[in-house]
């Protein structure tokens, strides 16, 4: 294998393995999380849940956000400027039902083509209208149709000039902290009532990669989190545990997509003639995106609540989440394993074969403050390497988009997570490039 040398923010050199020269080098946002001027648009799901006090941890909002809405030049020139040939940002459905809500997202996406930067919209990041939630959300299936038409409208609007299409992001997190736990909007606690949920989210999917297709739109995938599932010891108890729970995570969503069926058990708690349902929920992707992050430790529950990674896990629940010790952790308090994201991609390629289409890691980074960050350079750089093993080992991946270009909006954390490759004062909205932006821009110039 051919390597080459790059200097990085220290000054020193860092071999960064070669990718295919097709290989697809970029950074994801979130409306809800940047762009704030939510004056100018619906209200969503996200403002009325931030509006109750206690939901976020600093009590702040995303009124203002990163004003992106506003700055979008300025977040444009910084993403020419790193060298990234893709930007994956998600478009607001409560702008685009609001008047000249989307042509905001024309000129973002004329800013790219000027700017040399492939646009890659996700179409749902979670802030649903609260008008659609008032109606019943995503517990109703009505929904998806709904969802299924806003992808249309889009499509028609922007679809020229489109590279990939993510039709949703992390439904599963949408689900489980959004529906089953109440942590993030809308705040529900319905436990393994949120099932449905999940099903609707999907046919939301399936009706818009459908709807999209018609518009004369190709290149569609889904973003969907995903992550090893270690058991915490070889004990019966802790391995079903860690089982089921890898179900939800790992298979409660991709099964339906590419097998075209639910994991054992879970179809018959589904709504509505699920065997129809699960024929849209199928359609053939033309890639798969994976958010990574970190593996999971999964034993039998304790019966107590626990507190993980910034949430609350209810006793209730049929397993428990252990801490992985051993590791450097983020501020987050995540561990930093890269060796799990070749596990997970070795094994999702194991786990589906054929049916796999080829995978896109649409979102991987890490919190730390500070702008001489290097714990986000050591993290890029072994995640990388990582990724590399992955495709040495055969797995079809074509893209790396790394969360996130700005520091933003960290849903019910605030703003006391920074995820960003570049800083953002909140209270003068200047934006510093960290010494990470610096080494990933010299990095990807090694690239062919
Ligand atoms: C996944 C989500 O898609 C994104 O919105 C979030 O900020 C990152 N993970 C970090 O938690």
């Amino acid at each position: 294998m051919i390597r080459c040398m790059a200097t990085d923010a220290r000054g020193g050199t860092n071999p960064i393995s070669q990718f295919p020269s097709d290989f697809l080098w970029g950074v994801s946002t979130s409306a809800h999380q940047i762009e704030g001027a939510a004056d100018e648009r619906e209200p969503s799901v996200w403002d009325a849940f931030t509006a109750e006090p206690g939901r976020v941890k600093d009590g702040s909002t995303a009124a203002v956000a990163c004003d992106h809405y506003h700055r979008y030049p300025e977040d444009v020139a910084l993403l020419r400027d790193l060298g990234v040939g893709a930007y994956r940002f998600s478009i607001s459905w409560p702008r685009v039902q609001s008047p000249g809500g989307l042509d905001f997202y024309d000129r973002l996406v004329d800013e790219l083509a000027t700017a040399g930067v492939r646009p890659v919209p996700t179409l749902f990041h979670w802030d649903l209208p609260l008008s659609v939630e008032t109606e019943g959300g995503w517990l109703r299936r009505e929904t998806a149709e709904r969802f299924a038409e806003y992808a249309a409208v889009v499509a028609e609007r922007l679809g020229d000039r489109i590279g990939k299409w993510i039709t949703l992001n992390e439904p599963a997190e949408h689900t489980l902290f959004g529906h089953a736990l109440g942590t993030h909007a809308p705040g529900k606690q319905l436990m393994f009532d949120a099932l449905p949920a999940a099903h609707h989210q999907l046919l939301a999917h399936g009706l818009a990669v459908r709807a999209l297709r018609a518009a004369g739109v190709t290149d569609i995938g889904i973003a969907n989190s995903h992550g090893p599932t270690w058991p915490a010891s070889d004990e019966a108890a802790d391995v079903e545990a860690a089982g089921f729970y890898d179900v939800l995570l790992n298979r409660l969503f991709a099964d339906p997509l590419l097998l075209g069926q639910y994991p054992e058990g879970l179809g018959e708690l589904m709504p509505g003639d699920v065997d129809a349902d699960l024929k849209v929920i199928a359609e053939p992707l033309d890639w798969y995106g994976i958010n990574y992050y970190a593996p999971t430790r999964v034993g039998a529950p304790q019966g107590t609540d626990i507190e993980f990674g910034g949430f609350t896990l209810p006793a209730e629940l049929p397993f428990s989440v252990r801490e992985i010790e051993g590791y450097p952790v983020t501020d987050f308090g995540w561990p930093v394993i890269p060796e799990g994201l070749t596990e997970l991609l070795t094994s999702f390629r194991d786990r589906y074969g054929d049916r796999l289409p080829p995978i896109v890691i649409t979102e991987n980074g890490c919190s730390y403050e500070g702008i001489d960050d290097q714990e986000r350079i050591a993290f890029l750089d072994g995640h990388l390497r990582a990724l590399h093993r992955a495709l040495e080992a055969g797995v079809d991946v074509r893209g790396y988009f790394v969360w996130s270009l700005l520091d933003n909006f960290e849903w019910a954390e605030g703003y006391a997570r920074r995820f960003g490759l570049v800083h953002v004062d909140y209270d003068t909205l200047e934006r510093t490039p960290k010494a990470s932006y610096g080494w990933l821009r010299d990095a990807l110039r090694t690239q062919p």
